[in-house]
């Protein structure tokens, strides 16, 4: 870990830079400072989501770690001392059954990184009949963070750290039209409106469950050269080709801030808001702060997954 995210006290002046560089210096050094902590990072058979496990891990938390393989996801579930949690997101029963599993494996949940998602064709349609983006990106953590609830509540104070993207800004959320059933959709837009659902339910998150001490924050990586956009022409384009040595940063980088967060903590300073990388309110797309959208995306969610 190499950075700490910045709070809003953190931005009043750059006088404090000496102050900061002190306290990054005294997070570095404390090698346990995730000791006594229980982490689920989804995600982690690859990219940041593994990066992020195996250092939390390294840190002293007790981490859990979910993917759609088990083959691919064993090597980093033998790395942090524990089994593979599999479930595909495009399919809700095995977010239910994954929620099921990890209830049976941890009474409490300090931080939960709801990592996992990526580009997806919109044409094609999830196991549940929803359009990709959405499902795995949005409705699948969705559902799984609110299975979780009792498990972040038992932890007294808790975090959601949920894996955003400044693609949020080419995103636009209808109500009415959450599958992209009667519009055009396109791949990146379509990626976008899933990430700006990710700030939406981390204000969703912030406002409903303070009561019991769950705080969320959404996280912008950077664009980072993972597998992520693997089957897109238009990521592959920046990210896989020459071009990436301009474009990119590595694994290890992006992965920094989610790290940052999830030692950080719940906080409530922080909760609620968005970072790009470790700057807090990164650039939003103008729904992003939208109550209507805030409150409808909520309800229109748990109805789609069941929950009322
Ligand atoms: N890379 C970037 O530039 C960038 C920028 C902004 C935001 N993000 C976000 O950062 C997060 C992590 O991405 P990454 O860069 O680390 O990409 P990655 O290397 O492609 O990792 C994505 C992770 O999500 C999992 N996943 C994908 N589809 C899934 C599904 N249907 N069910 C369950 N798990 C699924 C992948 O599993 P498999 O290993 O089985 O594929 C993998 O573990 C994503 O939410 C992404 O949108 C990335």
């Amino acid at each position: 870990m190499s950075e700490r995210p910045d709070t809003p006290s953190d931005r009043q002046t750059d006088e404090r830079t000496d102050e900061r560089t002190d306290e990054r210096t005294d997070e570095q050094t404390d090698e346990q400072s995730m000791a006594g902590r229980t982490v689920l990072v989804t995600g982690a058979s690859d990219g940041i989501g593994a990066e992020s496990a195996r250092t939390l891990a390294g840190l002293g938390a007790t981490v859990l770690v979910t993917g759609r393989s088990a083959e691919k996801l064993r090597p980093v579930a033998e790395a942090v001392g524990t089994e593979p949690l599999v479930a595909d997101f495009a399919r809700l029963d095995d977010v239910r059954r994954l929620a099921a599993d990890v209830a049976e494996r941890v009474e409490s949940i300090d931080v939960l990184m709801n990592n996992a998602g990526g580009t997806f064709a919109p044409s094609r349609r999830t196991h549940d009949g929803h359009e990709p983006n959405f499902q795995i990106n949005h409705l699948a953590p969705f559902l799984l963070t609110n299975l979780l609830r009792p498990q972040l509540a038992a932890a007294g104070s808790s975090l959601v750290v949920n894996t955003s993207s400044i693609g949020n800004l080419a995103g636009k959320i209808v109500l009415d039209d959450l599958d992209y059933e009667h519009r055009r959709a396109m791949e990146f837009p379509a990626y976008g409106t899933g990430k700006l659902m990710n700030i939406l339910f981390t204000r969703g998150i912030s406002q409903r469950w303070s009561g019991d001490g769950i705080c969320a924050v959404a996280v912008h990586p950077g664009p980072v050269a993972s597998s992520f956009g693997r089957d897109s022409w238009f990521v592959g384009l920046l990210y896989r080709t020459p071009l990436k040595r301009f474009g990119t940063i590595t694994v290890e980088d992006g992965a920094a801030p989610l790290i940052a967060l999830a030692v950080h903590g719940p906080d409530p300073e922080i909760d609620g808001r968005y970072f790009s990388r470790f700057t807090i309110d990164g650039r939003e797309n103008k729904q992003a702060h939208d109550q209507a959208l805030i409150d409808g995306l909520w309800e229109r969610s748990a109805q789609l997954v069941g929950l009322e």
